[in-house]
């Protein structure tokens, strides 16, 4: 397996880590409740999948909501994630009433077809495996930059173009991701600490190779997917951090960050990285560098029945 590959792995305390992504997933889990009772009468089966699922802790609420709502219908559930370990830990969260595919959304697996509801929450915003000498690609320089973006935006249509042939006719999705400057403070925190001398020498190796888009590339994107103007309503929201102390924050940090800078760094130095994030977090106004940094995107669409 490439080296690359680890940056997409969540860390093991990942899901007690991860209150902002559970607070906007349970809001993108509501719309999904309110779409599916619009679109669907009392049907006999729903197929539903959630999409970079993660330990899965969302997709058993997803479920639950599904079952809740829907208490004569067979809700057949599945998630999909890049990482065994995640799609292992969902299927014995769920005592197997999920079932996990081990996969990538930008190569559908033949056993996503015919889904009724699609689901994703912080996920799609995730890029193949990509060497680049820069933490992020915010960071690189502007010929560089643009390669990237021009790569990630293909790749982007992609993961759509799949979502799309997935869907069965009349079938609903609803799509949460970061859009263009997702979490921009953390990120400035990460990259000017890269510039010290202890951890100068991994800022060529350790990589994070994530795209947020803007809104207008999201419309043209869906719309070459094949999704019609009057089946996309994209809402964008500006929410603060939920985690409000420099150690939450920094564990929030840690969740998605862990593995990338650990394949990488010695123990001790990790163990160092991320003190140094907290210490520089301590000496700043929490409140102020909360303020506005989930830029989310929920996106709700249907394909026409
Ligand atoms: C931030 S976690 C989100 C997990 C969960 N949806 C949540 O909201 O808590 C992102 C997840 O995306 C997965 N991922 C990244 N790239 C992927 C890909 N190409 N295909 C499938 N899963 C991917 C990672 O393995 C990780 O579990």
């Amino acid at each position: 397996m490439r080296r690359q590959f680890e940056h997409f792995h969540m860390s093991e305390d990942y899901e007690v880590n991860s209150l902002s992504q559970k607070i906007t997933g349970r809001h993108v889990i509501q719309q999904v409740i309110q779409m599916a009772r619009a679109q669907f009468k009392n049907p006999e089966r729903l197929r539903a999948l959630d999409i970079a699922c993660g330990p899965g802790n969302l997709t058993i609420e997803l479920l639950h909501a599904l079952e809740e709502s829907f208490p004569n219908t067979k809700i057949v559930l599945a998630g999909l994630d890049y990482s065994e370990k995640n799609v292992n830990i969902l299927i014995e969260a769920s005592k197997g009433a999920v079932e996990g595919i081990v996969g990538s959304f930008y190569e559908f697996p033949s056993a996503i077809k015919n889904e009724d509801i699609i689901f994703s929450n912080h996920g799609l915003h995730w890029q193949p495996p990509y060497e680049m000498n820069n933490v992020i690609y915010s960071y690189l320089d502007s010929k560089e930059r643009a390669k990237y973006e021009t790569w990630a935006l293909k790749n982007f249509k992609k993961a759509l173009v799949n979502i799309y042939n997935a869907m069965r006719e009349g079938a609903i999705a609803v799509i949460q991701f970061g859009r263009e400057g997702q979490i921009q403070k953390l990120w400035e925190l990460v990259n000017k600490i890269f510039d010290e001398p202890p951890f100068r020498e991994y800022r060529n190796k350790v990589n994070f190779p994530v795209y947020h888009p803007s809104v207008a590339n999201m419309y043209s994107s869906l719309d070459e997917a094949g999704f019609a103007k009057e089946n996309i309503e994209i809402n964008v929201l500006a929410e603060d951090l939920a985690e409000d102390t420099s150690s939450s924050i920094t564990k929030f940090l840690r969740g998605f960050t862990g593995p990338g800078i650990g394949q990488f760094f010695d123990q001790e130095k990790v163990e160092l990285f991320y003190h140094t994030i907290e210490e520089k977090l301590s000496h700043s106004d929490i409140n102020e560098f909360r303020k506005g940094q989930l830029l989310t995107t929920i996106i709700k669409l249907k394909k026409p029945g």
